[in-house]
C-alpha cells in the first residue's frame, strides 16, 4: 500500500506525510510505501523510522536526465521554489497540487464568471490538442454537469485536465500552465540519472544511519 502525504504532486489530501505515514503503518498488517516529499537518504531513513518499508517518488524521478518529460518543462520545476505550488479544487474540483502558474493564479483568484471564461480558453485549448469537436465536448460536459452536480466552469476545467496536462508533460506545452507537482520541486535543483539518484539517496540513507548509531 503506498500512503501518500499532502507534500505530494497530483491529487492530495491534507495531512503532511509526517503524521501521516506512522498512522497509516501502525494501522495495517501490510507493507506500506511512503509518498510525498522524498527526494534524498535522509527521507527513506525516515520513512524507514516511521514504519514504512520504503519510498515512492513522483517529482524526484521526474527531474532526472532520463525522464522523457519535454526540457521547457523541467526548467520550471527546477526554477520553482518551495511555495511554487499550490494545492486547488479550481482544475478539476478535487484538491491538486499544482505548479503555481499565471493560469492556476488566475483560476484561483477568479470568481464564477471569470473561471468560466477562462475555462472557455481552456476548452478552445483542449479542442486544439485533443481534437475532439465542439459537439462532442458539450455532450461529454452535459453529462458531468447532470451526473455529477458539477457547474459548467468546473465541468470544462475537469473533463479537460487529463489533456491538459499530457499536452505539459509530454509536448512541453507549458503555455497551457496545468503541471502536477510534489512541493519538494522547492529543493530540487539537479537532474542526475535514474542510477545516480538512486545510488546517492542509499549512499546517504546508510552515512545517516551510521550518524544516528554514533547519536546513540
Ligand atoms: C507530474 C505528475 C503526475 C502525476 N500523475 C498522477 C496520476 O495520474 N495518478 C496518480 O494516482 N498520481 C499521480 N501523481 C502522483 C504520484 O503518483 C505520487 O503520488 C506523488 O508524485 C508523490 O509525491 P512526490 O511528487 O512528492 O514524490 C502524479 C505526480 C506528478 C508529479
Amino acid at each position: 500500500m503506498i500512503a501518500t502525504g499532502g507534500e505530494g504532486g497530483g491529487h492530495v489530501g491534507a495531512v503532511p506525510t509526517s503524521l501521516l505515514v506512522p498512522q497509516v503503518a501502525a494501522a495495517v498488517d501490510i507493507p506500506v510505501i511512503a509518498a510525498g516529499g522524498f527526494f534524498d537518504g535522509r527521507g527513506l531513513v525516515a520513512a524507514l523510522a516511521w514504519g514504512a518499508a520504503g519510498v515512492a517518488m513522483g517529482t524526484r524521478f521526474l527531474l532526472t536526465s532520463d525522464s522523457p518529460v519535454a526540457d521547457e518543462v523541467k526548467r520550471l520545476y527546477l526554477a520553482a521554489g518551495l511555495d511554487g505550488t499550490v494545492v486547488t479544487r479550481r482544475v478539476d474540483g478535487v484538491p491538486h497540487r499544482v505548479l503555481r502558474t499565471t493560469m492556476v493564479d488566475q483560476l484561483e483568484r477568479g470568481g464564477r464568471l471569470g473561471a468560466l471564461v477562462r475555462s472557455a480558453r481552456n476548452a478552445a485549448a483542449f479542442r486544439g490538442v485533443s481534437g475532439m469537436g465542439w459537439g462532442e465536448m458539450l455532450r461529454q460536459g452535459r453529462e458531468m454537469h447532470r451526473g455529477w452536480g458539477l457547474g459548467w466552469g468546473q465541468v470544462l476545467m475537469t473533463a479537460n485536465t487529463p489533456v491538459l496536462l499530457r499536452a505539459a508533460m509530454v509536448d512541453g506545452r507549458t503555455d497551457l500552465g496545468l503541471m502536477s507537482s510534489g512541493q519538494v520541486t522547492g529543493l530540487i535543483d539537479d537532474l542526475p540519472s535514474c542510477a545516480e539518484l538512486i545510488e546517492s539517496i542509499m549512499a546517504e540513507a546508510g552515512a545517516t544511519l551510521d550518524r544516528l548509531r554514533r547519536v546513540r
